[in-house]
């Protein structure tokens, strides 16, 4: 009988040589005239054991890794088609404690099956929060969505239902759902994984969107450095086109849908909403002024819905499972799960989705399992290159949007980037000034000078002119970008700058004692 073997066919497991493996196996099988079935599936996040080859067993998927294709005699000698031991072998995968402490509802298909099979997705749940919705009426999508307090996982993390139901209500015709792919914060690749790994998944949450709203097109704005991204994603798009789950008289309910993808140009600034917009039209992407709300004038001045990729994948399973399912996970105002992408300098990097309230702590040691050098974790980024830089003493967070607002941090698209006590917190300053300076799109005085200005007082304090004054003219420089920015680039910038200073001063060269002098930090990445 032929054995099924899972071999990765994501950009993180093909960077580490998935892909050589697979062509290893199967040539290896044919040579022995074994017969096998090599199935390209997601990655697991484990992205620390990728290459992860899994077998399927009648006891269930057994995992090795990470294989390099030169493990691979060695894992046919010791037959790894029945789950023979070898180096590589961790066990049932499921049991791998890092995956089973886990809490996938957005990821829950990830790695189980080919992301390309519509016939796998159905078999695993998929469609069935479209076809619960095709019996609503968009009023009822709408409020099943608010119920459930999914809030948008791009940022600014908006009521999801609430924007929909300004979409909704707003006169304008026609109107757009938009999904914002662009994915540029450091330390963060859900989005690709959902869009690699399961874009059935989004393509479902867009479908359901545009029967809530009433929209009859739809585009994915995807960042231009995700090629595998793109194939999977084009050719899911095809499949669900083919199969009447897009397109015209979707699933012979009377809606249609279309949907498109579009590359994005390149820019971190393509990221925030209203810039995606321009860039969507073929302008530059510039940020508009807001008002209008895109929800009233967005994409080619239409009402526009716009969410992260993980907003429109976390919709299936509400519309599937009831607002409340969603709803019973989380704590606070901070509904349902969040897949956490760990990365920098962490032991254990890749995807954990679990419910908000588990601290950073937890996340960093349970799962990461420290840092990757073995030496202490002395600061971690949350939130991508605008959140705050978190010191030791407040790893005890629990991961809720407002515990992290009162801290002055934000949890955003949920990266985290663990730094070890090897790195210069005021170097990091520079760079995240540096960062703006050379992403900022130009519309506006504070970010676009202040930020060159920064870098430039930031040079001085670390070359020790005048140094207590320059810091004093950064604060006030920060504060003129946190308040006077057009969006959140400027106005976010100075979180990471303000908490390297306020948290780690002796790397500016500072007496420790002014630690935590801070002011308040308020803006939120929109
Ligand atoms: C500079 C900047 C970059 C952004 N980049 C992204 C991005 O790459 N992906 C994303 O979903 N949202 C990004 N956002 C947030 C979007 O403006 C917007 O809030 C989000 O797409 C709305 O979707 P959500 O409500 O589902 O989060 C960015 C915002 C700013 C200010
Ligand atoms: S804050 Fe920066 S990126 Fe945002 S509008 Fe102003 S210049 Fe453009």
């Amino acid at each position: 009988m032929s054995v099924t073997v899972y071999v990765p066919r994501d950009a993180a497991a093909l960077s580490v040589g998935a892909q050589e493996v697979a062509q290893e196996i199967a040539r290896a099988a044919a040579a022995r005239n074994t017969d096998i079935r090599v199935v390209r599936n997601g990655s697991r996040g484990l992205l620390w054991l990728e290459p992860l080859v899994e077998v399927d067993t009648p006891a269930g998927r057994i995992a090795y890794g990470p294989v390099a294709p030169e493990d691979v005699p060695g894992l046919f000698q010791t037959n790894f088609l029945s789950g023979g031991a070898h180096g590589r072998l961790l066990g049932f995968t499921e049991n791998i404690p890092y995956l089973k402490r886990q809490e996938r509802l957005t990821f829950a298909r990830m790695g189980l099956t080919d992301p390309l099979s519509i016939v796998e997705y159905a078999a695993h749940g998929g469609w069935r929060g479209l076809r619960n919705a095709l019996a609503l009426s968009g009023g009822e999508i709408v409020e099943t969505v608010v119920q459930s307090g999914l809030r948008g996982r791009g940022g600014a993390a908006f009521p999801a239902g609430i924007k929909w139901r300004t979409v909704l209500n707003a006169t304008g015709q026609p109107k757009y759902v938009v999904c914002n792919a662009d994915e540029g914060d450091s330390g963060t690749f859900s989005d690709r994984m959902i869009m690699e790994g399961d874009p059935f998944v989004l393509i479902e949450g867009m479908t359901i969107s545009a029967l809530a709203v009433g929209a009859n097109q739809g585009y994915v704005y995807l960042r231009s450095e995700y090629p595998d991204a793109e194939r999977a994603f084009e050719a899911a798009l095809a499949t669900a086109s083919q199969a009447d789950y897009l397109g015209e008289n979707i699933l012979g309910s009377g809606h249609s849908f279309h949907l498109e993808l579009r590359r994005g140009a390149g820019a971190y600034i393509c990221g925030e909403e209203t810039a995606m917009l321009e860039s969507l039209e073929g302008k530059r992407g510039m940020v508009r002024f807001k008002p209008p709300l895109p929800a009233i004038e967005g994409l080619f001045g239409k009402p526009t819905v716009i969410n992260n990729v993980i907003t429109f994948a976390s919709v299936p399973i509400i519309l599937d499972k009831g607002a409340q399912f969603y709803a019973d996970y989380g704590m606070g105002r901070s509904r349902g799960t969040l897949p956490f992408q760990l990365a920098g300098n962490i032991k254990h990097g890749g995807l954990v989705e679990k419910a908000f309230g588990i601290t950073l702590r937890e996340l960093l040691y349970d799962y990461g399992g420290g840092s990757a050098s073995g030496r202490p974790i002395r600061a971690v980024q949350v939130g991508g290159p605008l959140g705050a830089y978190l010191p030791e003493s407040q790893f005890d967070t629990p991961l809720d949007y407002e515990a992290f607002a009162a801290i002055g941090g934000m949890l955003g698209h949920g990266g985290v980037v663990a730094f070890d006590d090897t790195v210069d917190m005021a170097h990091m300053a520079r760079y995240a000034m540096e960062f703006c300076a050379i992403e900022s799109c130009g519309k506006c005085t504070p970010c676009r000078i202040g930020s060159a200005r920064g870098v430039e007082v930031i040079d001085r304090v670390q070359r020790g002119e005048r140094r207590e004054a320059n810091v004093e003219l950064l604060r006030d420089l920060c504060d003129t970008m946190l308040h006077g920015s057009l969006c959140a680039l400027g106005g976010m910038a100075p979180y990471p700058v303000l908490s390297a200073l306020n948290h780690f001063p002796e790397d500016f060269g500072l007496s420790p004692a002014s630690r935590g002098a801070g002011r308040g930090m308020t803006q939120v990445k929109g």
